[in-house]
């Protein structure tokens, strides 16, 4: 069997994040702005798609390789037509020694009411579904689709009774647009086992016209919630983690902060993306992937295929958010979309 793949920063392959549509029903103005993804945006043709057998396999070659934890993204994973097929298939891989993957999902909610009992029927694990407020007219405001924010919370609440858990609550937070959100979001998620987790807004893409005044830095997010419900830090629970962790100092639950503009978490990053159309891209802010698709659908064995992931990982040099943050930048190329590549 292969020795563990590291790349050139000596950083192991651990977490494939495979997109499985780059549509989406929300028009978040901080991953797909109205203006932009209209009706005439060049989504791409189902053709072009991977199929649940081309993404199986994949999986399976990327599991061999060293990848305990497959997240499924997009766009919104629940608009992949029968998606459960797929969990299904993910589910069945098994890692060398045998054991079962953290097989997980991130999801804009809308849909999770109806589909969180046929996802854990399948063999999900846990999902992460993304909320900007609690405030409905903040939320609609946010999603830029005029969507209710009680169907999402709906969908957690149907999450948690199918016990697709522990649940995870993505707030990106938008300095100026819903910092207001910061406190009655951790009120409303304390207690009830959900993990709520702040996210500064990324520079990611080159759509959404992202401006360092409109982040608000995890410092921040945590002294101002401290001044309110004492916190205090929680170790890390898995190395490469995106998120820092802090627990309520009365025992109520946990929160995370994920702060990749301020504190750029790239020295220990284990994570691979693989795009909706079978593209390898090794960084959240590569401006180019690796074509695995031609691969498969060249007729390559599973060892070529096995031969191109681990030169691609032991290729890589990534670590943009802290190039950024030491400026250190090139001018920018190119850069890929947020809901081309998954979070
Ligand atoms: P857990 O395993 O549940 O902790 O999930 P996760 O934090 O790995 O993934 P999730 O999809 O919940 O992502 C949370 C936020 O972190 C999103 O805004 C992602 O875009 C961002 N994120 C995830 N991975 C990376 C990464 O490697 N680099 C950067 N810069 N951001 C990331
Ligand atoms: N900055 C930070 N987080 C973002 N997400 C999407 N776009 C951005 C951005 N520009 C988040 C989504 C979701 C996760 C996968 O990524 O809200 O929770
Ligand atoms: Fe859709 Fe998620 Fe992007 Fe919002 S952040 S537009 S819900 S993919
Ligand atoms: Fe990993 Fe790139 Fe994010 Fe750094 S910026 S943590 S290298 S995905």
């Amino acid at each position: 069997a292969p020795g563990p793949l590291h790349d050139q920063l000596q950083r192991p392959l651990r977490d494939l994040r495979i997109s499985v549509t780059d549509r989406c029903n929300f028009r978040c103005s901080y991953c797909m702005p109205k203006e932009v993804f209209n009706k005439d945006y060049p989504y791409l043709p189902h053709s072009a798609l991977l199929s649940f057998e081309e993404i199986a396999r994949l999986a399976r070659l990327f599991v061999a390789q060293g990848v305990r934890k497959i997240r499924l993204t997009g766009g919104e994973p629940l608009l992949r037509k029968n998606i459960e097929v797929l969990v299904a298939q993910l589910a069945a891989l098994r890692t060398p020694d045998g054991a079962p993957l953290d097989l997980t999902l991130t999801t804009n909610g809308s849909l999770l009411a109806r589909k969180a009992a046929s996802l854990k029927a399948a063999g999900l694990n846990r999902v992460t579904v993304s909320l900007d407020g609690l405030d409905d007219t903040v939320f609609r405001r946010m999603n830029d689709v005029d969507f209710p924010v009680a169907d999402v919370l709906h969908g957690i609440d149907a999450a948690q009774r199918a016990g697709l858990g522990p649940i995870k609550v993505n707030m990106v937070v938008k300095r100026g647009t819903n910092e207001q959100e910061i406190v009655p979001m951790a009120r409303h998620f304390r207690g009830t086992g959900v993990v709520l987790r702040f996210i500064e807004y990324m520079d990611v893409g080159a759509t959404n016209g992202w401006r360092m005044d409109e982040v608000l830095p995890s410092a921040e997010v945590v002294q101002r919630l401290s001044a309110e419900l004492p916190l205090v830090a929680l170790d890390p629970s898995a190395p490469g983690e995106t998120a820092e962790r802090w627990g309520y100092a009365d025992g109520s639950g946990e929160i995370g902060v994920i702060s990749s503009v301020t504190q750029a978490f790239c020295h220990d990053c284990n994570r691979a993306r693989l795009s909706t159309e079978g593209q390898v891209y090794l960084c959240l802010f590569a401006s180019r992937g690796h074509d695995l698709r031609g691969l498969l659908r060249g007729g390559a064995s599973d060892a070529d295929i096995t031969q191109a992931i681990a030169g691609i990982w032991q290729q890589r040099s990534d670590r943009y958010s802290q190039l950024r943050g030491a400026g250190m930048l090139a001018p920018r190329e190119k850069r890929i979309e947020m809901s081309y590549i998954g979070g």
